[in-house]
């Protein structure tokens, strides 16, 4: 087998989406042998030096930086891979694309609209890979959606609606700032259920069923004032706890997205649903492998919800697993990322979503954020192709 090139990695961040993202380099060459690029662990880099080393030994990976600066002047580093709380993706991207390092970086893009342009311009000016890291849309059956949906199965598409509830801010208890909990500090997240769910849930229904074009939301904030990690003092709290818009797509359809941290009893319930004039497609990710497909041209004697499990060798990604029926799972979504990013780095292609891609859907969640303060409708302003 020709010796494959090195892609050598430069993490920064190793919480949650370190160990994802490391996962997914580890195992893509020995599901997707075809690649002829190889991840390399070459550093890792977070401020704590002892629990970086202890994670280093853990993973993998040759080195350790306590500066993420130092990381990107290593000329022995092809890739930067950002997975930093959302404050500090615009500061390394810009850095190092302006080093020429290829990007890999965490959603959102950034907090604002303005902080993310900068970003867009850095890559698009030094002509360097990149690629944001909204995962779900590499999950199988979402993907299946999509080939579903631009097969023209569903036809003309009516309604679109997403979900994304979880349950773990409810105490009045539970600080703000610091390590895991930078999530319900403003200064760090950008904003609060908006960024970090909804996000998500925006970037796969515009994949799926093209721009948002305005949109009208409420927001809420449930708990007012919380201990700040940093001060130890009471501080308000200015992230939304919840959030509520409806929407028009640019294709005449209409959305409606939930997304709250104060839904009792749920963990991630990442669900969608879409109607069409000839069929509908729902998903939910806890229970990921399956899409349910409704399809009205169907005999009306056997007409009835089908639940697709999507693990057989013709649907997306699964040829590279195992045997039609068994299941994968969250992990795997960030291995088909990192597989397409190296396919695409391999074919001279972009990589979806781009910085560029990502930033519309920092349009729209700004314009959800606009829209609840001023309690009017907003246009996202989104070109979406
Ligand atoms: N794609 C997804 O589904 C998904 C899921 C979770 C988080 N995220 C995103 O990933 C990013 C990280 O989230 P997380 O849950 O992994 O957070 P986390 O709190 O688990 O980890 C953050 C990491 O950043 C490091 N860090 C903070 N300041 C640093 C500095 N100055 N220099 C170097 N390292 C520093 C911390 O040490 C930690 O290792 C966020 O942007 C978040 O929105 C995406």
């Amino acid at each position: 087998m020709p010796k494959k090139k090195e892609l050598r990695i430069g993490l920064i961040g190793y919480g949650f989406m370190g160990r994802t993202h490391t996962n997914a380099y580890k195992r893509v060459n020995d599901f997707f042998p075809e690649l002829k690029h190889r991840p390399v662990l070459k550093v890792v880099c977070a401020r704590n030096e002892e629990r970086l080393k202890a994670f280093a030994e853990q993973w993998g990976y040759e080195s350790t930086e306590t500066d993420w600066r130092k990381v990107i002047a290593r000329d022995d580093i092809d890739a930067i891979d950002i997975c930093t709380p959302n404050n500090m993706h615009a500061e390394i991207a810009i850095a190092a694309a302006k080093a020429g390092k290829m990007i890999l970086c965490e959603k959102p893009l950034a907090r604002t609209v303005a902080e993310a342009q900068p970003m867009v311009d850095a890559v698009e000016k030094a002509g360097v890979m990149n690629t944001v890291y909204y995962n779900y849309r590499r999950l199988p059956a979402v993907t299946l959606a999509k080939q579903l949906i631009d097969a023209g199965k569903l036809g003309k598409i009516f309604h679109y609606r997403a979900n994304f509830l979880q349950d773990w801010t409810i105490s009045p208890e539970l600080p703000q700032g610091g390590e895991g909990l930078w999530r319900l500090d403003n200064d760090a997240a950008g904003s609060g259920v908006t960024g970090d769910l909804l996000a998500h849930c925006i970037d796969t229904a515009m994949w799926l069923n093209g721009g948002i074009k305005d949109v009208s939301a409420v927001t809420e904030t449930f708990i007012k004032e919380r201990v700040h990690t940093g001060s130890g003092k009471k501080q308000k709290v200015t992230i939304d706890d919840a959030c509520i818009f409806h929407c028009h797509f640019s294709n005449g359809s209409l959305g409606v997205f939930e997304s709250t941290r104060y839904a009792r009893g749920h963990k991630a319930l990442y669900t969608f649903e879409i109607n069409g004039e000839h069929a509908s497609i729902r998903w939910d990710l806890h229970d990921l492998n399956r899409l349910e497909y409704f399809d009205h041209r169907d005999a009306s004697k056997e007409r009835g919800w089908r639940s697709i499990h999507v693990t057989d060798g013709d649907h997306p990604y699964m040829d590279k697993w195992w045997v039609p029926g068994l299941s994968i799972g969250y992990e795997h979504s960030f291995v088909h990322q990192v597989a397409d990013f190296i396919q695409c780095l391999e074919a001279g292609k972009p990589c979806s979503p781009t910085f560029m891609e990502a930033q519309e859907t920092q349009k729209v969640c700004e314009a959800v954020l606009d829209s609840a303060k001023s309690r009017s409708w907003k246009d996202t302003g989104v070109v979406w192709k």
